[in-house]
């Protein structure tokens, strides 16, 4: 049996050498190549493949693999939204992805950022730096202080409510489908406009359905919440308008903001720019505000997501390849 992985970075490398040493009948060929129409020759002679890329897998890619025989496509990621699924159906592809990695990952980020910016951390840093030592004005604001409001109570929202009551914080929740065990401890809030009147922190965990929830948090959400909020998206960048962020930082309405993702990220995150130049000043004016954090979507970024989303795709791929069932099949769209 032969796997190849496409797109491996050096910080993946560790996790397939374990895989590979506990599966020693299996062949697993590694590249840092993406998947192209043109790099799917690398697969010949193999039984499937697994991926990790933001690039599309288009039609005419996926032909490529299939010429090869090669339909068992196992994704180290969540998103399937640049699969050309009709292409794939039409070939026989069995695809998986892995839907849970390390929800802790995402939640700590988002709670470590959290509590940095009600703590000014980043005025302070600058403020030492500069060895200005004095105290005031750089008061910090305690966590359980705060009423923290989550929209989304899945995986990552259930781990970020627990740990800012670990600080202390009073936790409230909004979700469309209610998780019964935390319904049974009372805390849902009938919408969106409730939660985000009542709360000083507001997280959002849920996934970006285009024409669905873009820009859920627009103007008037914003004019909606609590004065000196702390606003945090860890989840998709259309999720935010982020040019009324930038407005209410601007006008005070809003204490600070936590960005990991960005309506603009694509093309953008994962790249250099330190030597050219950040052509977008738009982010470029988020990154260099004291109360703002901005983190190219890495919240994921942790050696336990890594490992998880390696070993999990091979796993999956190694299933498909067996005829048996694999462990996270991707659910087919409508196409
Ligand atoms: N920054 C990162 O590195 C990173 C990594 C992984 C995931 N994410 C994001 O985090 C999101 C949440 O991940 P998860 O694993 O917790 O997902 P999940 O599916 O376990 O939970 C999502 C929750 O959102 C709820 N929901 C869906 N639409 C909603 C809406 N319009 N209003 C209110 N609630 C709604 C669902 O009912 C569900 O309870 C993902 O969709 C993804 O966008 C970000």
């Amino acid at each position: 049996m032969k796997i190849v992985a496409y797109g491996i970075r050096n910080d993946e490398k560790p996790a397939l050498e374990e895989w590979k040493a506990e599966h020693s009948d299996v062949e697993v060929v590694d590249t840092a190549e993406l998947l192209t129409p043109e790099t799917a020759k690398l697969a010949e002679g193999a039984d499937g493949a697994v991926v990790y890329q933001q690039l599309d897998y288009t039609r005419e890619t996926l032909e490529a693999l299939a010429k090869l025989g090669v339909t068992n496509l196992s994704l180290r990621n969540v998103g399937t939204d640049n699969i050309d699924f009709a292409a794939a159906k039409e070939l026989n592809f069995k695809i998986s992805n892995v839907p849970v990695y390390s929800p802790n990952a995402i939640a700590e980020h988002a709670a470590i950022q959290v509590s940095s910016i009600l703590s000014q951390q980043k005025v302070m840093e600058h403020k030492v730096e500069k060895h200005d030592l004095r105290w005031e004005p750089t008061i910090r604001r305690e966590v359980r202080d705060q009423v923290v409001g989550v929209i989304g109570t899945g995986h990552i929202g259930q781990v970020f409510m627990q740990i800012m009551e670990g600080f202390g914080a009073k936790v409230l929740a909004y979700d469309l489908f209610r998780n019964p065990e935390l319904e049974a401890k009372g805390y849902y809030v009938d919408s969106i406009e409730e939660l985000v009147s009542q709360v000083d922190v507001l997280s959002l965990h849920v996934p970006h359905f285009p024409g669905k929830n873009d820009h859920m948090i627009d103007a008037d959400m914003i004019a909606k919440m609590k004065d000196n909020a702390v606003l945090v998206n860890v989840s998709r960048g259309m999720l935010v308008d982020t040019d009324a962020v930038i407005n209410a930082l601007d006008s005070g309405k809003l204490f600070g903001f936590v960005m990991d993702t960005y309506e603009g990220e694509v093309g953008v995150f994962n790249k250099d720019w330190s030597k050219d130049g950040l052509e977008d000043k738009r982010l470029a004016n988020l990154i260099a505000r004291e109360n703002v954090y901005v983190t190219p979507h890495t919240a994921f970024y942790t050696t336990h997501a890594v490992k998880e989303m390696v070993q999990k795709s091979l796993d999956n791929n190694l299933a498909f390849i067996e005829g048996k069932e694999a462990p996270t099949p991707v659910k087919w769209p409508e196409v």
